[in-house]
C-alpha cells in the first residue's frame, strides 16, 4: 500500500492515498462483521492472504504464551489480539488502507506479555491501562520488524485513555476494533454470569 509520511515539525501524519470509502458497503461490512464477531475465532485461519502477512508472529513463542494469559472474561490475550487485528485487517482491506500494517499491530496492540489482573498486586504499578501500550511495543520490536504505522498503532492504541491518538487511519482503526472486541467479551462474560454459568465475580477476569 502506498503511504504518504507527511513531516510536520515534530509531528508525523500518514495519509493512504489509496482511500477509497464506499460509506454504505463499509457500513454493511462493518456490521456484519461485528454481528458474527465470533466468527473470527474460526474465520481467520482459512484467510490465507491474512495467514502469509501474520505468519511470522504466529510462529513466534512469545506470541503463542498469550494463549496461557487471560484477558476479559473467557478470552486470552492470543485470542483478544487475533479478533481485533483479523477485525481491522477485514475493515482496513474493504477501506483500501495498509490492511497488513492493520493486522500486524492488531495482534501485537497486547503483546506486554503479564496477566493484567494481577499485576498491580505483584509489581505496585497500578497504572496497566497507561503503560501497557509501551510495554508491548518495546516487547514487539524485540521480536519483529515493525514499520511506522505498526509501531505507532501500538503505542497509541489506548487513544482516548491516552492523550494522543494514532497517527494513521490503520490505527484508529485498531482503536476501533479494540473497543468493540473489548465490550464483546466482558458482554459474554455478564451473559454467562446471568444464565448462572459462572460465578458474580466483578472483580476477577472482567
Ligand atoms: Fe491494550
Ligand atoms: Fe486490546
Amino acid at each position: 500500500m502506498n503511504n504518504i509520511c507527511i513531516e510536520n515539525n515534530s509531528d508525523k501524519k500518514y495519509i493512504n492515498k489509496n482511500v477509497t470509502l464506499n460509506a454504505e458497503s463499509s457500513a454493511e461490512e462493518f456490521h456484519s462483521l461485528i454481528e458474527n464477531i465470533s466468527l473470527i475465532k474460526e474465520d481467520y485461519i482459512l484467510d490465507v492472504e491474512y495467514m502469509i502477512c501474520v505468519a511470522d508472529i504466529f510462529e513466534n513463542e512469545k506470541f503463542n504464551s498469550m494463549d496461557n494469559i487471560i484477558q476479559h472474561g473467557d478470552t486470552t490475550t492470543k485470542m483478544h489480539s487475533i479478533q481485533v487485528s483479523y477485525l481491522s485487517y477485514r475493515i482496513c482491506k474493504r477501506m483500501g488502507l495498509d490492511c497488513d500494517s492493520a493486522a500486524r499491530s492488531g495482534l501485537l496492540h497486547d503483546f506486554f506479555l503479564y496477566d493484567w489482573h494481577t499485576h498491580s498486586k505483584e509489581t505496585g504499578n497500578h497504572f496497566h491501562g497507561f503503560t501497557h501500550p509501551r510495554v508491548a511495543l518495546n516487547n514487539a520490536n524485540n521480536e519483529f520488524e515493525l514499520n511506522d504505522i505498526e509501531q505507532d498503532t501500538i503505542l497509541r492504541h489506548m487513544w482516548p485513555l491516552t492523550i494522543i491518538p494514532p497517527m494513521s487511519i490503520e490505527g484508529m482503526v485498531v482503536v476501533y476494533a479494540d473497543k468493540v472486541c473489548t465490550i464483546l467479551e466482558v458482554c459474554e462474560r455478564f451473559k454467562k454470569m446471568i444464565r448462572g454459568r459462572v460465578k458474580w465475580n466483578l472483580v476477577k477476569n472482567w
